[in-house]
């Protein structure tokens, strides 16, 4: 069988790292295209990989008839349109990144354009479903293990040492909500196999002023009641004192199961007259490393055996509703109905 011909958009951080994976690591595709608006990124991919193409105007790359996928890795304002523009130049199979769109006007657009695109796949990069550990305990779960699921429990924290970061990030992200605990929500909906049909939330600034100019906020817990009757608590912050930490308990009539419970950088422990020490994980990246390999070898797998992705329009859309009603929820402090 001949390789998986894919082109990519966007090689900022991300896009960087599933152009490396594409190109070094997934023996099944091959790296044909790259389009980025930052010529020095083009310059160090193009003497890495030299790509067929290289532009720094994405219309090129989507009018590529010999392209079998396309990955959107651009910024989170671009996606919309892009998305969009490969439904109508016909493109088969795209990736992209989250969140799908910035607004609901934008997310309906999409479901729009990619509904009447016949034959059209689209993947959402919530990469956590990727995760071994996730997908063991979601099996777990399934089974019948913790009997019925009463409570699901998720933990977000980003690292204080990103803090000049996200600040500067922050008013490109869509907020702390839309940005980080849309991650969290599409991970709860999956596990349980349920939508949330109501939520309320807690937030504000507590640490970084600056947000306050950009209208967002640093810490937030939020309070979801799903359809199936489960209760969700999600709890975000961006000043983790000790580093990066995601993680997820899910609480039933017969037991619990928990991921990520000591998010730690590897599995060294040292001992000395102080105590046990463990590092922490630093930062998303190195924690999450292998699922953006996962989801980029998921979407080739789904185009060579020509099947759905695990996860599709509908969660991409349904993540970025939720992110807004959480996020009035967290503003009115008042309880919102979906
Ligand atoms: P970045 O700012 O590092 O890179 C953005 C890239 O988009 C650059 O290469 C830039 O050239 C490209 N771009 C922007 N406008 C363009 C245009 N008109 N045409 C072509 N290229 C264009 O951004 P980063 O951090 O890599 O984030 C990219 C996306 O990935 C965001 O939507 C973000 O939400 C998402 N993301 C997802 C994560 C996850 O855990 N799944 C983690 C980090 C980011």
């Amino acid at each position: 069988m001949s390789k998986i011909r894919l082109g990519i958009i966007g090689l900022g951080r991300l896009g960087k790292q599933h152009a490396v994976n594409i190109h070094h690591v997934i023996p099944e595709a091959e790296l044909a295209a790259i389009c980025s608006v930052v010529p020095e990124e083009l310059n160090e991919m193009t003497s890495q990989m030299s790509p067929e193409l290289v532009t720094e105007d994405y219309h090129e790359l989507l009018a590529m008839d010999s392209l079998d996928g396309v990955i959107i890795a651009s910024s989170s304002q671009q996606h919309c349109r892009m998305i969009c523009d490969a439904a109508k130049a016909g493109v088969r199979n795209v990736f992209t990144e989250k969140p799908i769109g910035m607004t609901l006007d934008e997310i309906d657009e999409i479901k729009a354009a990619v509904t009447a695109a016949e034959d059209m796949r689209l993947q959402v990069g919530f990469n956590r479903r990727f995760d071994q550990s996730i997908q063991a305990a979601k099996k777990r779960l399934d089974e019948g293990y913790i009997g019925r699921p009463i409570q699901i429990r998720m933990i977000n924290r980003d690292p204080a040492a990103m803090a000049e970061f996200i600040i500067k990030f922050s008013p490109q992200s869509g907020g702390l909500v839309l940005d980080m605990l849309t991650h969290d929500y599409d991970l709860a909906r999956w596990m349980i196999g349920s939508d949330a049909r109501s939520v309320y939330g807690l937030g504000g600034v507590f640490v970084y002023d600056g947000l306050k100019a950009v209208k967002d906020i640093d810490n937030c817990a939020i309070l979801v009641e799903f359809e199936n009757g489960v209760i969700g608590q999600f709890e975000t912050s961006r000043n983790s004192a000790y580093g990066y930490h995601s993680e997820m308990e899910i609480y039933g009539s017969e037991g619990c199961i928990r991921v990520g419970t000591e998010p730690t950088k590897n599995r060294v422990t040292c001992l000395n007259k102080e105590g046990i020490n463990r590092q922490c994980a630093e930062w998303f990246f190195e924690y999450w490393e292998p699922t953006f390999l996962s989801e980029i070898q998921a979407f080739v797998d789904c185009i060579r055996e020509d099947k759905q992705p695990l996860v599709g329009l509908v969660d991409g859309y349904k993540a970025v509703q939720w992110g807004y009603a959480a996020t009035e929820a967290v503003r009115e402090r008042k309880v919102i109905c979906m």
